[in-house]
Order: C-alpha cells, then sequence, then structure tokens
C-alpha cells in the first residue's frame, strides 16, 4: 500500500538513500532536473541535506510517496516564495517518480497531497517549469495547471542537449486577493467584518478579511495563517485591533 507523507527535517535526513535514489534514477532516465549524467545516488546527497535544513527553516514542504514498507518511490515540493510582497507564492519542484512506480498514480497523489498542504500553509499561487515536450507536461495540465509559455533553450537534458521549458501557473485553495481590492475603506488590513470564518471539518473556508484563516481549538475566533508553516498562528487567539 502507498502512503503519501509530508517530511520533517529528520525524516527527510533519515530517507535521504532513498531520495538520492529516487533522484539518480530520474536524471539517469533523462529527466532535466538540474543535474547531468552521469549522477548516481551518492552525487545526490548535498542536494537533499540541503533540502532537509530547508525543510527545517520552514521553507520548503516536501511531500514522499512510500512503499508498504516505508522506501521513498516518489517526491515532491514547494518551496515558499520569502520576498515580502509574494506571501501568498509557491514554487512547486522536482516532482520525481522512480522509473520502477511509474504509471501507478504517484505523480497525482503526490500533486494533490503538495497543493493541499501549500493552501494549508496560507499560499494561494503556484508556479513551476518543466521541460517542454516531456510527458511531466502533459501531465500538469491534466492537473488544472495553466501553461503561460515557453522559454527555448532554457537548460539541459542530462545529455547536454538543449532544452526549453514550459512555464505553468495554478490557483490553489481560494483566489488570491489584490489587498487594495479587498481592503475596507482604504485600509490594509481590512476592517474585520462579521460574520468572521466558518469551519466545516478540516477545511477552512474563506473569509473576507484578506487573509487565510483557521479556527483553533478552543478559540472564538479565527486566526491568520503564518506566512510560514513553521510559524502557526498565536495560540493565545488574540486578533490584531482592526485598523
Ligand atoms: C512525470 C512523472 C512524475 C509522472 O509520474 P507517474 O507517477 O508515473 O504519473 P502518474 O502515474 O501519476 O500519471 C499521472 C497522469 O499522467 C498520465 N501519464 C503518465 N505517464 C504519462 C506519459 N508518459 N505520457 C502521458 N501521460 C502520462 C497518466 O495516465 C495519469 O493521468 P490520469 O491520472 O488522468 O489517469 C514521472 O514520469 C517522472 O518522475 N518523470 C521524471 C522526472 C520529471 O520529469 N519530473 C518533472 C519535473 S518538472
Amino acid at each position: 500500500m502507498t502512503a503519501i507523507r509530508l517530511l520533517n527535517e529528520q525524516p527527510t535526513l533519515a530517507a535521504l538513500p532513498d531520495l538520492c535514489e529516487v533522484l539518480a534514477d530520474c536524471v539517469e532516465g533523462g529527466a532535466s532536473l538540474g543535474f547531468m549524467s552521469p549522477y548516481r545516488p551518492d552525487d545526490a546527497i548535498p542536494f537533499w541535506q540541503g533540502v532537509a535544513a530547508a525543510v527545517g527553516r520552514g521553507e520548503v514542504l516536501l511531500v514522499v510517496a512510500e512503499d508498504g514498507e516505508g522506501r521513498v518511490l516518489g517526491t515532491v515540493q514547494v518551496g515558499f516564495a520569502t520576498k515580502p510582497n509574494q506571501p501568498h507564492r509557491g514554487d512547486l519542484m522536482k516532482l520525481l517518480v522512480h522509473r520502477r512506480a511509474r504509471g501507478l498514480g504517484l505523480s497525482r497523489l503526490l500533486m494533490e497531497a503538495a497543493e493541499e498542504a501549500a493552501a494549508e500553509a496560507g499560499r494561494t499561487l503556484l508556479v513551476l517549469d518543466t521541460a517542454t515536450g516531456e510527458p511531466a507536461e502533459r501531465i500538469y495540465e491534466r492537473f488544472g495547471w495553466s501553461r503561460t509559455g515557453v522559454i527555448p533553450n532554457y537548460a539541459l537534458f542530462p545529455d547536454g542537449r538543449y532544452c526549453d521549458t514550459t512555464i505553468f501557473y495554478k490557483e490553489i485553495g481560494r483566489k488570491a486577493r489584490d489587498p487594495q481590492k479587498t481592503s475596507v475603506a482604504g485600509s490594509y488590513p481590512p476592517a474585520i467584518p462579521e460574520p468572521h470564518a466558518v469551519m466545516e471539518g478540516p477545511v477552512f473556508r474563506p473569509t473576507n478579511w484578506g487573509f487565510p484563516c483557521r479556527l483553533l481549538p478552543g478559540c472564538a475566533v479565527p486566526q491568520p495563517f503564518s506566512s510560514s508553516p513553521a510559524r502557526l498562528p498565536d495560540p493565545s487567539c488574540r486578533l490584531p485591533p482592526p485598523t
């Protein structure tokens, strides 16, 4: 049975051999992923150590698909944009499925989990680039991503040939909003209107506050998501005063 999991830093380090194996297999299979052939599992160690550190800092979400024995067969990441003017954006990166596990639907499961986790972390827009004409390009369209355009000769395949890249985006969770348009009487953050928010089980419904909210256990009022998953909302349940 396949399990889809979100990994913290230590489990990422524990899964390093499997992650290295998956990345090396994809590069040796001809995917344009930033690395050149020959590429052995050991070559991937610094890359995954960097990912583990970024996960630990709350900058990256790492999702893996594991088989019944806990071996990683596939993975995908969402990197959180860190610029102050892009708190709502994330970069979808490194969707990888080992060649022995392809065609089983793992990429769909990984993408669904990554989009859901990014939305829960308050991201509303994801962006990715992928080698033009490769299988993954068709897959993203099937998963509801919108194609924006092609950049010629953007990168190299592992064998040294040039490859074009196609840029995609997807709005997830609730739609990104223009702060000016959502502000009340020109102020931002907006004044808080009633009603606040409605929570249905683990699903967060949008409010008209201008940012995603959720109701914490024991709280009477919704709390804004922090832009980083490492900094969850203040459990004191106090709302910022309306401006
Ligand atoms: C792209 C990749 C992740 C797909 O993984 P996968 O687990 O085999 O894909 P899935 O089995 O989940 O298939 C997803 C969908 O794409 C379709 N699909 C799978 N392989 C396909 C192919 N070669 N051509 C066209 N469609 C394909 C499936 O039918 C499925 O559609 P459905 O869910 O509507 O039935 C995998 O081929 C891979 O790791 N490639 C190398 C790395 C890479 O290029 N990653 C992208 C980096 S941006």
